[in-house]
């Protein structure tokens, strides 16, 4: 079986993070956030993985050769010289995604996270003998994704419409797809949109149905979402495989450590906090809601909360971090500084308080 994995865009939702890596090779819970999906896509057989890709293919396969090799699956890209869109990608790798094999092939966004029931959804998908199957989840404010209707009981969808004005339902594309080769046929080689001219369509002619997702899900392309996403994935990880969750008694909640990173004395950190390889967190510092890139250094007694901390970044003594910071790579805030939902921009230094939610370049 084959896949191909949305991952153009410029991601300036994510920067400024994005203004250093590629938005799929951002960490998520101390894994780029396409490792997450090319793990799940291998676990249900995938052998080769297309990335549609408008800029930067060769950091991206440098970045995942090796992963190519530990997880044995082929990782290719296909580059478009001008954003093709969601669809266009699709018209543009056709030839790498059937083999003859009559086989459907897996569409992912880059940017959603969940426990990925991709097994689930083969079933479904051989059950139904439609032409495409999605996965939509529930959630509270629509109208900033693609909305489906469908029949309660068959799954079969009644009408797909993407980022809807007036409300329509609570039932959202959430970015995974299994489609059968014929839907290639629908495609033109042009910038296109799935959601608004081929979805539409597949459900027009009743071939198209739905899945509701088991489990959790969130597009982390925003931070707000992404630390949402950060506690709903950990939540899950407990439920899952609890071992992989830090434990001790300067631990409150779920939280993830890589075993390269240190920890001082008096500590308290949690809930849903992911600390990346080598960091070190000095004595009596306060965490929580919060991810620390790769290599981040947090002087003693800071405070972080609800905020992202970009690679090798550093946290002055008695810094007081919170309310959707997010600091970009290399930044480093000094002692005592007040920071209150600053976005920072890489290689900055921070002396003075940042009072009220700002881009600081
Ligand atoms: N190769 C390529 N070329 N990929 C692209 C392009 C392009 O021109 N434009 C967007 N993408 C990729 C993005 O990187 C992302 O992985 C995916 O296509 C979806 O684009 P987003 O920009 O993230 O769309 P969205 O979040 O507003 O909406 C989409 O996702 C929602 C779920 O998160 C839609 O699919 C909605 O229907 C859906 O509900
Ligand atoms: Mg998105």
């Amino acid at each position: 079986m084959k896949a191909l994995i949305l991952v153009g865009g410029f991601g300036t939702r994510l920067r400024p993070l994005t203004l250093s890596v590629p938005k799929p090779l951002v960490e998520f819970a101390n894994k780029p956030m396409i490792l997450h999906q090319i793990e799940a896509l291998k676990a249900v057989g995938v052998t080769e993985v297309v990335l549609a890709i408008n800029y930067q293919p060769e950091l991206m396969l440098n970045f995942l050769k090796e992963f190519e090799k530990k997880l044995e699956i082929k990782i290719t890209c296909s580059q478009e010289t001008e954003p093709l869109g969601t669809a266009g990608p699709l018209a543009l790798a056709g030839d790498k995604l059937i083999d003859g094999s009559g086989e459907p092939f897996f569409v992912l966004n880059s940017d959603v996270i969940c426990e990925y029931p991709l097994k689930e959804m083969i079933e479904f998908h051989q059950s139904h003998g439609g032409e495409a199957s999605i996965m939509v989840t529930k959630v509270d404010e629509p109208s900033k994704y693609g909305v489906v209707v469908m029949e309660e009981t068959t799954g079969k969808v009644e009408k797909f419409v993407e980022k809807p004005k007036i409300f329509v339902g609570n039932k959202i594309n959430a970015g995974i797809y299994l489609l059968n080769p014929s839907v290639l046929d629908r495609i033109e080689l042009r910038p296109t949109s799935i959601e608004k001219e081929v979805f539409p369509k597949i459900a027009a002619e009743q071939k198209l149905y739905a899945m509701v997702l088991p489990g959790f899900w969130m597009d982390i392309g925003q931070p707000k979402d992404y630390i949402t996403g950060l506690r709903l994935y950990l939540e899950s990880l407990r439920k899952k495989s609890s071992g992989k969750l830090a434990r001790g008694p300067h631990i409150g909640g779920n939280v993830l450590v890589d075993e390269t990173a240190a920890i001082g004395d008096g500590c308290l950190i949690g809930p849903d906090v992911a600390i990346g390889a080598g960091c070190v967190i000095e004595s009596g510092v306060r965490l929580s809601r919060c991810s620390v890139m790769r290599g981040v250094r947090i002087k003693k007694h800071a405070y972080i909360s609800s905020s992202i901390l970009g690679w090798h970044s550093t946290v002055g003594r008695w810094a007081r971090v919170e309310n959707m910071t997010i600091l970009g790579e290399d930044v480093h805030v000094g002692d005592e500084v007040y920071t209150n939902g600053g976005v920072v921009l890489p290689h900055k230094e921070i002396k003075s308080n940042i009072l009220k939610p700002e881009i600081v370049m």
